[in-house]
């Protein structure tokens, strides 16, 4: 059964069939940003369960994890690190190539964004094959980081995209699910 919040996220959610390709039903969250209650909900929720934990660095995957990140950091007093696309960022970084639902690509993160032992939250806005996720954990697991959990508003749970990430040892919290 859905809580309310969760039926207030699903239905400030835009649903586009075959975007970015064919087969794909894209799930569009720019609605929900644009709708103050439900941001404000949606990034009341991602911080909830962290609240009386200290939490050093909330990292964000380009570009929608941006957004949720740069908010959840905010209010948990916590840093923010990008991990972004290739190419992007100017200093030293460390690489990892990784697949998603309609692609492949690689990101980066900066070599000094974390140190050993640093307590960091991944946040994104949706899970669905895994790959962005589990390549973004593992760079930060590279570095040292103690990931205290992984966050995300949506899990696709038919692409088995939790898995992935439980087998790196890191909890996965998501607010809704998309069959
Ligand atoms: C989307 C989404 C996640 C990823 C999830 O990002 O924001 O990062 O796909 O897919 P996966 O679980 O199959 O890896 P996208 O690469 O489209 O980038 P964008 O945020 O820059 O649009
Ligand atoms: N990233 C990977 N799969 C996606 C989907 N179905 N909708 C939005 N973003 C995605």
């Amino acid at each position: 059964m859905r809580s309310s919040l969760q039926q207030e996220l699903i239905a400030s959610i835009r649903n586009i069939a075959d975007y970015p390709k064919p087969g794909i039903m894209f799930r569009d969250i720019t609605t929900l940003l644009g709708n103050p209650r439900a941001f404000r909900r949606a990034i009341d929720e991602l911080v909830h369960p962290f609240a009386g934990t200290k939490i050093d660095k909330v990292a964000g995957v380009e570009a929608r994890g941006f957004i949720l990140g740069g908010a959840m950091a905010h209010q948990m007093s916590s840093g923010f690190v990008p991990i972004r696309k290739k190419g992007k960022l100017p200093h030293d970084t460390v690489r990892i190539a990784y697949s998603l639902e309609y692609g492949i690509d690689e990101m980066e993160m900066h070599r000094d964004a974390i140190k050993p032992g640093d307590k960091v939250i991944l946040v994104d806005d949706l899970i669905a094959t895994g790959g962005t996720a589990e390549g973004a954990a593992k760079l930060l697991q590279q570095m040292g980081a103690d990931i205290v959990a992984a966050c995300f508003i949506i899990d696709l749970p038919e692409l088995g995209g939790r898995k992935k990430l439980e087998a790196l040892g890191v909890k996965v919290l998501t607010l809704i699910e998309f069959e």
